[in-house]
């Protein structure tokens, strides 16, 4: 369903961005995976998407945060790639704290990456698909942007930000055939919930229990190429934010 067309996945080396990643060559996109650190995990699902699904795959790391380090790994992309159909800004980070102690820099921090990050993003491959007439722009959001956690003010204020950001880029692109939306995960297994498991969150869940990266990973390859669908906020959270 995708073949031929490009994707860039943000955060694409491990968690829920490693299972988009998979889905997308599964379906046989050319995938650029982008990550924050650890070369090793990137190039190892790199090679994993050009074995298993004989798909182009090429890993780059890029601190998102860096408007000017995007600008350039967009540039390497465009020449590796040529155009790009997909944007997944997946990439994120949390550092929570109660707010009346919460740290400027962290505050910062989780802003510059999750918020920020997918602007600077946006604003280095949009011009691409502009040229190519069609695009599609997944962002990443959560629950956590809708209702609010308490000890997340940061993440909370940058996922709800995502929400607005989707839905004026969705405006903003959509007279040049270009479509955003968001997914918004609930509590999912990877290493970021590693030490939610044993409180009373379960009981929150209506259908009771996390969900699973692959969840995810599907919701993406629904709106991927969802030729109507355009500014949709689409839940992947068992019920909790309904
Ligand atoms: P993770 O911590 O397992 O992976 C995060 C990825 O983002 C890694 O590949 C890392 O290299 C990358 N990254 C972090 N900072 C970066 C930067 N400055 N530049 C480039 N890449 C950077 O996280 P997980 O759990 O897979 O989360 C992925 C996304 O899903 C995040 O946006 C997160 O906020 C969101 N989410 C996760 C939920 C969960 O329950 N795990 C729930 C709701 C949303």
């Amino acid at each position: 369903m995708l073949r031929g067309k490009t994707a860039v996945v943000t955060g694409g080396s491990r968690g829920i961005g490693e299972s988009i990643v998979l889905k997308l060559a599964s379906m046989g996109a050319d995938v650029a995976i982008i990550y924050g650190s650890n070369t090793a995990l990137g190039e190892d699902v790199a090679r994993r998407c050009r074995e298993k699904y004989g798909v182009k795959a090429v890993s780059y790391r890029c601190d998102v945060a860096d408007f000017e380090t995007v600008r350039q790994t967009c540039g390497k992309i465009k020449e590796d790639f040529g155009g790009v159909y997909l944007l997944v800004n997946n990439a994120g980070i949390t550092k929570d704290g109660l707010v009346a102690t919460m740290s400027e820099k962290d505050f910062d921090k989780v802003l510059d990456t999750n918020l920020k990050g997918a602007f600077n993003m946006i604003r280095h491959l949009s011009p691409l698909m502009i040229r190519g007439r069609e695009g599609s722009i997944i962002n990443v959001t959560s629950v956590s942007g809708i209702m609010g956690n308490a000890g997340q003010a940061n993440y909370s204020a940058s996922k709800a930000g995502l929400i607005g950001l989707t839905k004026s880029v969705a405006r903003d692109l959509a007279p040049r055939g270009i479509r955003c939306n968001a997914v918004a995960p609930g509590f999912i297994s990877t290493d970021m919930t590693a030490n939610q498991t044993e409180n009373n969150l379960l009981k929150l869940i209506p259908l009771g229990k996390m969900g699973e990266r692959e969840d995810v990973a599907q919701a993406v390859a629904y709106l991927a190429p969802a030729k109507y669908v355009t500014g949709e906020v689409l839940r992947v959270d068992g019920g909790i934010a309904m």
